[in-house]
């Protein structure tokens, strides 16, 4: 049993991707780097590699991260420029070094070790970009995040993001944050996040949630206990938390999402379907309509 789950609409070509390799038999490694890779390279998507949002400087730079279920191993970039597909550099750093993380310049000089293709900056911008920065306009900061699980019961997630609009320069979001913006392991599950990275690091979301299906919560039960905790924690330490959505995966491929904000939608696909579905949620506990936990919300599962 195969089963493929990502953030957005956008990630619709991601679970196509995902699940072409997954049905012939791939791994679920693959088939998240796969499909994200084609969600960096596309330069309509406004919050992922090629196209992404600028910092405060004018320039593209892009986090992003893998986590092998089957062995615990992460491999994570963090600000880095001049690539269009950080998610292949985090690969290459989780199959080919001990380390975990790397930053700016250390992890685009790896990237050159491993021949990872380099892109102008110039070439990575678009004018729609440009355009936002110089109106300082939208306030951007989603991810593309991914889950699979593959025909072996091995779990994989990868994340992807240029962060938020006009960030500072160094500022590194929840994406490429082990615990915070991904976590996986396979025969339990995994959890991948996409908002205001500040608030899901200080509310580690995702190692939560993947934490509660252990414990033996569902998907949904699990997802939307996160979201509510970490939105209602923030809330009682005297802070106004910003959008939090997360997409999770248990062992059996069931899947559930969960936000604390309108219009968030998310992409599933398992071997029982013919096409990707992307399933809009309503949010557990509205940010935008006074922090109202609603109650039955639980999510959609297979
Ligand atoms: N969630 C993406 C970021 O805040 O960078």
């Amino acid at each position: 049993m195969w089963s493929f789950v990502s953030t957005w609409p956008f990630s619709r070509q991601t679970a196509e991707i995902g699940a072409e390799v997954l049905k012939n038999g791939g791994k679920a490694m693959d088939a998240v780097i796969e499909g994200i890779h084609r969600v960096e390279s596309d330069p309509n998507v406004d919050c992922v590699g090629k196209g992404g949002f600028l910092n405060e400087k004018g320039e593209l730079a892009l986090d992003a991260a893998v986590m092998d279920g089957d062995t615990l191993k992460t491999g994570a970039v963090c600000a880095v420029r001049g690539f269009e597909n950080p998610v292949d550099i985090a690969r290459a750093l989780m199959d080919n070094t001990r380390h975990s993380i790397l930053v700016g310049t250390g992890a685009e000089e790896f990237a050159r070790k491993m021949g990872i293709p380099e892109s102008a900056m110039e070439d990575l911008i678009t004018e729609t970009a440009r355009e936002n920065w110089r109106q300082a306009a939208g306030i951007g900061h989603d991810t593309i995040g991914a889950i699979a699980l593959d025909e072996n019961g091995s779990m994989a997630v990868a994340t992807s993001t240029s962060g938020a609009n006009m960030k500072l320069c160094g500022r590194v979001g929840d994406s490429p944050i082990i615990g915070s913006g991904f976590y996986v392991e396979s025969g339990v599950g995994g959890a991948c996040a996409t908002g205001w990275g500040e608030d899901i690091m200080r509310t580690c979301c995702s190692y939560r949630c993947v934490s509660l299906m252990a414990d033996g919560m569902s998907p949904a039960e699990a997802v939307a206990k996160v979201v509510r905790t970490a939105h209602e924690t923030i809330v009682r330490h005297g802070g106004r938390p910003d959008c939090i959505a997360l997409v999770c995966m248990n062992a059996k491929g069931e899947c559930a999402a969960a936000c604390n904000h309108r219009e968030f939608s998310y992409v599933y696909v398992w071997e029982g379907m013919n096409a990707p579905l992307v399933i809009e949620k309503e949010p557990v506990i509205d940010k935008d309509a006074g922090d109202k936990f609603i109650d039955g919300v639980v999510g959609y599962e297979r």
